[in-house]
């Protein structure tokens, strides 16, 4: 019990980092406004209708080329700003291509620095636009080249555009960084912040597991038969008569304390303040009392870890381990009722 009561006090210090970053981290996630997070509050309201495509003379999609088809999952015809064009989402991405000559299309730096213009209504100036690949850290759910194109609002709005279909792929500024770095303290992927399976928060949730069942079973342990004597509140009550002789003293003091109350507990209550450390919690060893040997309850676990069989032998426990039995005589270490006579 003594090692189970050692594990669980710094594995529970271990732990309790990790809930409190748990809490922590979930305040911050629901305090954080998601309109905000999405970027959605400064993204122009657009409205899609239906085309209709008049021009006669465009390639049928079995007149392209068959590399354009490699992996594709869907086609479709489509007016992109008075432009006919196939659009081809594919498992690594979706191209575009023009209908009419069966040109693969690309949005170049200026097409994407416009598309971006368009729908930030932030406020904030165009600053930059860079080149990149995904995914990376901020276009995770997405595959290709983009376009970066950096504001220079308040909230570093940055949004991202595909070089392939000139769609925007993601709205990112700081209030989606910030909750982008809780989510990774609350899901414990340090390196893709999206992985919510891995094995990290696994092992941190089995020991917090552990560490809930190994504290109840501390709890069980703790409580003696005095914790529940209020139940027998209307019952007798009988009482010991304990005689405690400090050999500082020259006469021995006697006390009257209830019969199954904790014996360290029960002298307290008389200012009869023993030694320890742990509080009457069987972790210093420092409530030792000496009974007769012939009147001696048996050592228990914690007893046998802190006290020396020698000691064990002439008769010496622990005051908190115990319960008042009935009339005995108990020697003290020396000194110890000096401050209570
Ligand atoms: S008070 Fe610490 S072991 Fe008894």
């Amino acid at each position: 019990m003594v090692f189970l009561k050692k594990v669980h006090k710094w594995v529970g210090l271990l732990i309790g980092i990790q809930l409190l970053l748990w809490l922590l981290s979930g305040l911050m996630l629901s305090l954080l406004n998601p309109e905000k997070v999405s970027g959605a509050q400064w993204a122009q309201q657009t409205t899609h209708g239906i085309a209709t495509i008049l021009d006669t003379n465009l390639l049928e999609p079995h007149e392209l080329s068959a590399d354009l088809f490699d992996g594709a999952l869907s086609v479709s015809l489509e007016d992109r700003r008075g432009q006919s064009i196939y659009r081809i989402r594919r498992l690594d991405g979706t191209i575009l291509v023009n209908a009419s000559n069966g040109e693969t299309l690309k949005t170049n730096e200026s097409d994407a620095r416009l598309v971006a213009q368009q729908d930030f209504t932030g406020n904030g100036a165009f600053v930059s636009v860079e080149s990149g690949f995904a995914p990376d850290l901020e276009t995770r759910n997405s595959r290709g080249d983009y376009w970066r194109v950096n504001f220079s609002d308040s909230s570093s709005t940055s949004i991202y555009i595909s070089a392939s279909t000139g769609e925007i792929l993601e709205r990112r500024n700081s209030y989606w960084r910030v909750f982008d770095f809780f989510w990774m303290l609350h899901i414990m992927d340090y390196s893709g912040h999206e992985d919510f399976n891995n094995w990290l928060i696994i092992i941190i949730a089995l020991i917090a597991i552990w560490l809930g069942l190994s504290g109840f079973t501390l709890l069980f342990y703790s409580f003696n038969r005095h914790d529940f004597y209020f139940l027998n509140i209307l019952g007798k009550q009988s009482m010991a008569r304990i005689t405690l002789i400090d050999p500082q003293i020259a006469a021995p003091q006697q006390v009257k304390l209830r019969k199954g109350s904790n014996l360290f507990l029960s002298l307290a209550s008389h200012d009869i303040n023993l030694p320890s450390i742990c509080g009457g919690g069987g972790e210093c060893g420092k409530c030792r009392v000496q009974f007769e040997v012939s009147e001696a309850p048996e050592a228990n676990s914690i007893e046998l870890d802190l006290i020396p069989r020698r000691l064990r032998e002439q008769g010496w426990r622990l005051a908190c381990q115990h319960e008042v039995s009935g009339n005995t005589s108990l020697h003290l270490r020396k000194g110890t009722l000096v401050h209570t006579v």
